[in-house]
């Protein structure tokens, strides 16, 4: 059984075939999916897909590109999704430095990363944070916030094996995707090879980021396979412990045991 934690079905990218790819993730193993909020309507898509179909759960937040869509009353009004059934984290949130250079914009995504903490804090919900070129300021704010107090991923993981450590520190996952299967992912190879399995989190960010032999090309969660040989390869451990431990980590990860 494969746990699919990070993945955007609501992108057009999937309007043309969306209901029968989903329908058949499940022959292929991948048992849930959590659809991740990245924007307000793809956060509001989110929350319509895990209304329609059993196996989908939905993250509400906004990506540190998406700010600018953000206000008070829009903010209240992700509040109140946390306080669905199917709505399992905040996010995803964080920080871009690589995408926005301008220190205001900067200042402005550090603000709604704190409130977006703040957010789940109160919901009682892990985040899923998006870091990117911003390794030292992320780390900071975490710290400032106690975000050893609430669970969480640093998905689709970019920094060192030295960084992952501070944030393993904290109780933090690690997610993993179809970076690690390219050719000049080492420093993610190397991180993989230094963390416990028990960390690790399973996920595609598809449409994007789909791993070899079809980097490229659209992804789906029809493709975490090469991701799970590529970390039992990493781990030299065997593909079933892989798919079992990064199931139980996700299980834990998104409090089902407790939610539902
Ligand atoms: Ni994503």
């Amino acid at each position: 059984m494969i746990f699919e934690t990070h993945a955007h079905y609501d992108d057009e990218q999937f309007d043309s075939d969306r209901e029968a790819l989903l329908a058949s993730l499940s022959d292929c193993g991948i048992k849930s999916v959590v659809n991740v909020g990245a924007s307000i309507a793809s956060t509001r898509k989110s929350v319509e897909l895990a209304g329609k179909y059993d196996f989908i759960y939905a993250t509400v937040g906004v990506h540190p590109s998406e700010i600018d869509e953000l206000n008070e009353e829009r903010f209240a009004w992700l509040r109140e999704l946390t306080k669905l059934e199917k709505v399992v984290a905040v996010g995803e949130i964080g920080l871009d430095y690589y995408w926005d250079k301008e220190p205001e914009v900067q200042e402005r995504q550090r603000y709604w990363f704190k409130r977006q903490m703040q957010l789940a804090r109160e919901a009682k919900l892990p985040i899923v944070v998006h870091s990117r070129d911003a390794a030292a300021d992320t780390l900071q704010i975490m710290k400032e916030a106690h975000a050893e107090e609430i669970p969480g991923v640093i998905h689709c993981y970019s920094y060192s094996p030295e960084m992952a450590q501070e944030f393993i520190k904290m109780g933090y996952y690690i997610g993993v995707g179809g970076v690690v299967t390219f050719k000049k992912a080492k420093k993610l190879k190397e991180t993989v090879e230094h963390i416990p399995l028990e960390r690790i989190l399973l996920e595609t960010d598809c449409p994007y980021m789909a791993p070899e032999p079809y980097r490229g090309k659209r992804n789906d969660s029809r493709y975490i396979p090469y991701i799970i040989e590529k970390i039992a390869e990493l781990k030299q451990v065997s593909i079933e412990e892989v798919e079992e431990i990064t199931w139980e980590n996700a299980m834990k990860f998104y409090q089902f045991v407790t939610k539902l």
